[in-house]
């Protein structure tokens, strides 16, 4: 089997070179000279700091040129949750941190699909990081419920896990892990939350604007405590009643997280306004336009999607293709640049 390996060094490139070329055929070059081999390769290799621009545009055009080959691992000096999303953006089906052994690159490249590898631990780390904030937000709704002060680390700390499980598996892994393993409220939750980073990332939002999303998000329902579950979880469509008192949530949400220690006035705006639009048609202000902030913007996008492909005993799963065309269809309530930018979120990670 061929591979191809560039680097952004000399000597990664013949430390790389060193651990493969006893079992396979390699070429090597450095990714400021790289060229298309004369045989497509069956895996491509590429070591380099994403801190350096010109290794980004120099790594665009290598992933362009082999999007077709179905191993692309890209091997990154930092471990950094926003280095490891822009690796996967470039194109890695697969991204390993600096250094790297032998076997670990081997066993990458000589499993039956490099993709099924990747997402193994992926899903391990997704299902951990969705158990931690399920078990987060049950603890947050009982509080509610029994009238004790809500555990705020705890739930930002599940918050931060599911940021850092998306920034490494991407946001599919998550998404399937919260799903298979959650029902009702709480899946919701943590797939706004999951969503809600993965847009941020994709947004380029820096790591303050994440932890406030990822806040925001796993707050966001928790005015649903106050719904009876017979509401909450019916199937089927609500009449008049059960429709004004959903729609009690997210003043209750507030009401429940004001003056709280560690709730910042941004999470209480997000709680609040989730369900505003821009055209005013929303609830419980009827806010319009310029009265809704970016990060309450981002957080209804995330919200309406996630409740579409969410998985419940009594509908199907709805396709996201089909819920990003409900999205597209909802013209004037959402911000339509950042419905646009949110099709990559919806579609392809
Ligand atoms: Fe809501
Ligand atoms: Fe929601």
């Amino acid at each position: 089997m061929g591979v191809y390996v560039v680097a952004d060094t000399a000597v990664k490139l013949s430390a790389l070179r060193a651990m493969l070329e006893q079992q396979y055929a390699v070429t090597c070059e450095l990714l400021s000279d790289a060229s298309i081999p004369g045989r497509g390769p069956q895996a491509v290799i590429v070591a380099a700091d994403l801190r350096n621009l010109e290794n980004i545009f120099a790594l665009k055009e290598v992933f362009r040129k082999f999007a077709d080959v179905r191993k692309r691992i890209l091997i990154i000096d930092q471990k950094s949750r926003l280095f490891t999303a822009q690796a996967q953006a470039l194109g890695a089906t697969c991204v390993l941190i600096n250094p790297v052994s032998q076997g670990d690159l081997l066993a990458r490249l000589t499993d039956k699909d490099q993709s099924d590898s990747c997402s193994d631990d992926a899903l391990h780390g997704a299902r951990e990081a969705a158990t931690a904030g399920a078990i987060a937000i049950r603890s947050m709704f009982s509080a509610v419920l029994s009238g004790k002060p809500i555990d705020v680390s705890q739930a930002k700390g599940a918050g931060s896990r599911i940021a850092d499980s998306i920034a490494q598996g991407g946001l599919s892994s998550c998404l399937e892990a919260i799903r298979r393993h959650h029902e009702g409220t709480y899946q919701h939750c943590l797939l706004v939350t999951g969503i809600a980073v993965d847009f941020g990332l994709r947004l380029g939002a820096g790591k303050p604007d994440i932890e406030r999303l990822y806040s925001a998000a796993i707050f966001h329902d928790i005015g649903k405590a106050k719904i009876p579950l017979a509401v909450l979880d019916k199937p089927g469509r609500l009449d008049v009643q059960e429709r004004a008192l959903i729609e009690t949530h997210p003043a209750a949400g507030y009401e429940v997280l004001n003056g709280h220690p560690g709730i910042s006035p941004e999470i209480l705006d997000a709680v609040r306004h989730h369900h505003e639009y821009l055209d005013g048609s929303g609830y419980p202000d009827a806010l319009c336009g310029a009265s809704i902030s970016d990060i309450v913007r981002i957080l209804t996008i995330s919200d309406i999607f996630a409740a579409l492909i969410e998985r419940r005993q009594y509908k199907p799963t709805m396709p996201r293709e089909q819920a990003y065309e409900i999205l597209q269809s909802m013209e004037g309530k959402l911000e339509r640049p950042l419905v646009t930018a949110f099709k990559d979120v919806a579609l392809n990670r």
